[in-house]
């Protein structure tokens, strides 16, 4: 590799079981009035807001808790959380959800310490504002293994207005602490588990083919595909197991390393205006498309296929490197149907009138970073595929 690479990361990562009760020193070390950003009700109700409130308290620390945080959380969601953490004199931001809760404590950290709305920092055509103050610290809790949020750098954000999914980014961004504690993921529903566990999938997969790829997403990407090649379907069947928990804990935050340095591909370029018109879930339409462009872009990216078969434990020895690119594409096929995702999302009624809309919608920077360049036609051929419309 011939190329110049830069790699940032959080500036502390805490991870294993029973991590939570890291968080009282870890955010007296940081801050001293904190704005807590919630989900809806999960974390009451599992007991894991207690013991945060509890850790805070006793080491003195003041809070606000802002909650609610919807599953796409918009503009307004994140400037009134700005607004409030201002208000507060907050100076440290705690996140303790899944990807939607941590992006909109990431982004209210940011908000918080520059002018403005967050529509303004979106990448936008014609705006895009660079942050121009140092966000407040944040630390991110995980609660689900899938967007990587608690080690990417940037935070994606709903534009009602415009009818935009688009993501504000800054390496200053990426959470102080990225604080991962499996226990905390032990109570999630099969579905949220197989849905959140396709997204890191697809996550690892797109950044280790995509042209921005690097060797140390590389080497990370690879080992993170095995863990849930081990331990996906695992977890959703076996919730309560803590070493399937345990795996795919970990491979969510290396697929989190992994796209904030090395970009994505079609399937999330796709998966955001899916979102923003039909509502799917990101991680459902991301592992949905995932195995198609895979094939689509098998010819260009044949040998790293190859090594994604053997990182998944497929026995490729007496294969072409084609048909062992190929077996990649099955194995995964194979694992998301058995945690319950189906070929095509025929029930979502996705209409064809609306491929211009949603084609529109995926173009930006993770279509640019796919191994193979897409045309419109190319685009239009994957939505049959994933919609079930042919
Ligand atoms: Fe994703």
């Amino acid at each position: 590799m011939n190329k110049v690479v830069e790699f940032y990361a959080p500036g502390k990562i805490i991870f294993g079981p029973g991590g939570l009760s890291q968080v009282g020193a870890e955010a007296k070390r940081l801050g001293s009035k904190v704005l807590v950003v919630l989900g809806r009700s999960a974390m009451r109700k599992s007991g894991a807001l207690d013991r945060l409130i509890h850790l805070l308290k006793g080491n003195n620390l003041e809070y606000i808790i802002y909650e609610n945080i919807p599953s796409d959380p918009t503009v307004e969601t994140v400037d009134t959380g700005a607004s409030l953490a201002q208000k507060g004199g907050c100076n440290l931001v705690i996140a303790l959800g899944g990807g939607s809760v941590m992006d909109t404590g990431k982004a209210i950290s940011a908000m918080a310490a520059n002018e403005g709305s967050v529509a303004d920092y979106q990448e936008i055509e014609g705006k895009g504002r660079k942050f121009k103050t140092k966000p407040l610290p944040f630390i991110a809790i995980p609660t689900t293994s899938g967007t990587g949020s608690e080690t990417t750098s940037n935070a994606v954000i709903t534009n009602t207005k415009l009818s935009l999914k688009k993501s504000i980014r800054d390496f200053s961004l990426i959470p102080e602490v990225a604080l991962v504690d499996p226990e905390l993921t032990l109570s999630l529903p099969p579905r949220i588990t197989a849905i959140c566990g396709g997204d890191a999938l697809t996550q690892c997969i797109e950044s280790y083919l995509g042209k921005k790829s690097q060797e140390i997403t590389d080497a990370l990407a690879l080992h993170a595909i095995g863990l849930i090649g081990k331990s996906l379907v695992k977890a959703v069947k076996e919730g309560k197991n803590l070493e399937a928990r345990t795996d795919m804990a970990m491979a969510a935050l290396l697929s989190g390393l992994c796209l904030s340095n090395s970009g994505l591909g079609a399937a999330h370029a796709l998966s955001h205006p899916l979102g923003v018109y039909y509502k799917i879930p990101h991680g459902l339409s991301c592992a949905v498309l995932l195995p198609y462009v895979m094939e689509y872009n098998l010819p260009v990216v044949t040998k790293k296929l190859v090594k994604i078969a053997q990182s998944l434990g497929e026995d490729i020895s007496l294969l072409s490197e084609t048909e062992a690119a190929q077996k990649a594409v099955e194995k995964i096929k194979e694992i998301l149907a058995a945690v319950g995702i189906k070929e095509n999302l025929s029930g979502w009624k996705i209409k064809e009138e609306d491929f211009p809309q949603l084609i529109k919608g995926a173009k930006g920077g993770s279509l640019n970073n796919n191994p193979r360049d897409t045309s419109d036609e190319d685009l239009i051929e994957l939505l049959y595929k994933m919609t079930g419309l042919y």
